[in-house]
């Protein structure tokens, strides 16, 4: 039956598909809200504050056509890479907490997601810290062993990146992109303050 039929003659035209992956992302956001109100007292947890889901998956569904492989940065329980991947991209996640992918996989599988996770850090290892430049770091962990072997790829290897970093990180994500992403490729940022944000690496 077309959506034209189901509006008995009023002609309106309803992606169903798009609406019926909407159905599932929400049931996702709420088991992922389930999760965190359960454990959210563990450590592994401390830095996981999730993303306004809604606006995030508004903005994946802009750059639909616009890049294939798609990385999050940190990416909690998985909610973010699960839906970009049934979203038709490429996606991975590097998240620093081993519980949370963990959680990431187990969300993967019971939502059709073929998005991977890799346990360790989202700062590629020859990043150079450089303070005069603004890479302030304050929730971001700096010691775990690098999350791209796992996934046998480097930055210059998506075409969009996403992270919510904590406002005051917000430029030392985007100079990490600068120095290692590759020229061309799009970083999407969320933070609670500024909302969604957009910007394509240039050639240095
Ligand atoms: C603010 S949460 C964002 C979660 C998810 N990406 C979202 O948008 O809802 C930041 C996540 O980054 C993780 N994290 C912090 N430092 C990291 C690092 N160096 N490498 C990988 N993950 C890191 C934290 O454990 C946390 O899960």
């Amino acid at each position: 039956m077309s959506s034209e039929e189901i509006a008995s003659g009023i002609p309106i035209d309803i992606d169903l598909e798009a609406l019926s992956l909407l159905v599932e992302f929400k049931q996702l956001w709420d088991e992922a809200e389930e999760i965190w109100n359960a454990n959210q007292d563990e450590p592994s947890f401390h830095g996981y504050v999730s993303a306004d889901y809604r606006a995030v998956y508004e903005s994946l569904n802009v750059l639909q056509g616009h890049a294939k492989t798609f990385l999050e940065w940190g990416s909690g329980l998985g909610v973010v890479s699960i839906m970009a991947s049934r979203m038709g991209f490429n996606a991975y996640g590097i998240e620093a907490e081993g519980e949370l992918v963990e959680y990431s996989r187990v969300l993967a599988r019971a939502y059709q997601s073929n998005a991977q996770f890799a346990v360790g850090n989202l700062i590629p290892d020859t990043f150079a810290w450089d303070a005069s430049r603004d890479d302030e770091v304050s929730r971001t962990l700096t010691d775990p062993v690098s999350g791209y072997e796992e996934l046998n790829l480097n930055l210059k290897d998506f075409d969009l990146v996403y992270a919510y970093p904590w406002p005051e990180e917000r430029p030392l994500y985007e100079n990490m992109m600068k120095g290692f992403g590759r020229p061309g490729s799009l970083f999407l940022s969320y933070d609670a303050k500024r909302g969604i944000d957009l910007v394509r690496i240039q050639p240095r």
